[in-house]
């Protein structure tokens, strides 16, 4: 596979099975009702605009995909920020710059809109991720996640 034979392309609604599928792949565990919710936000919701992307090879299989969300103020006036929710590459496609050209891609069309600046949650454990979101231009933000045991 050569990296240039791969499309980037928004995400549709029809691209649900195979979301759930590469994640599933991932994860080893079915997160169906999770992506449901979040197609139904970017499909349904007049709130947020679509930014989600898949990666797709030359046959039209999807091999990646890049999920997140722009929410739409009054007067359809969109924030200046925006959230990276998940991006997932099938582990067969990964270490092949896939991950980066989502990344890369998702920005500019987020820039495109007027955005300045993109969040996202990383497991600060997990070494290998923080790597990846390095290399991508992420930094730790100023604010810090807190949580409390129940
Ligand atoms: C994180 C993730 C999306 C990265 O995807 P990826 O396609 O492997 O990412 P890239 O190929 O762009 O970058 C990974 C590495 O491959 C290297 N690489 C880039 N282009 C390459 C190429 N053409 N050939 C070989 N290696 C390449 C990059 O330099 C990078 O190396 P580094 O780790 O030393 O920086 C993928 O590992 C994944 O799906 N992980 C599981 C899901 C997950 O945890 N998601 C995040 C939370 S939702």
């Amino acid at each position: 596979m050569n990296n240039s034979t791969i499309k980037i392309r928004p995400m549709k609604a029809e691209d649900f099975d195979v979301v759930v599928a590469i994640s599933e792949k991932i994860f080893n565990i079915p997160r169906r009702k999770y992506y449901e919710l979040k197609f139904e936000k970017l499909f349904k919701s007049k709130g947020y605009l679509p930014m989600s992307l898949v990666a797709e090879e030359e046959g039209g299989t999807v091999i990646g995909f890049i999920m997140g969300e722009l929410y739409i103020g009054e007067y359809g006036i969109f924030d200046e920020e925006a959230r990276l929710d998940t991006i997932c590459v099938d582990p067969d496609y990964q270490q092949k710059g896939i991950g980066g050209r989502l990344i890369s891609e998702f920005m500019d069309h987020l820039r495109n809109n007027g955005v300045k600046k993109v969040n996202t949650l990383v497991d600060w454990n997990d070494a290998k991720l923080m790597h990846f979101f390095r290399a991508n231009q992420f930094s730790p933000s100023k604010t810090i996640n807190l949580e409390r045991n129940l």
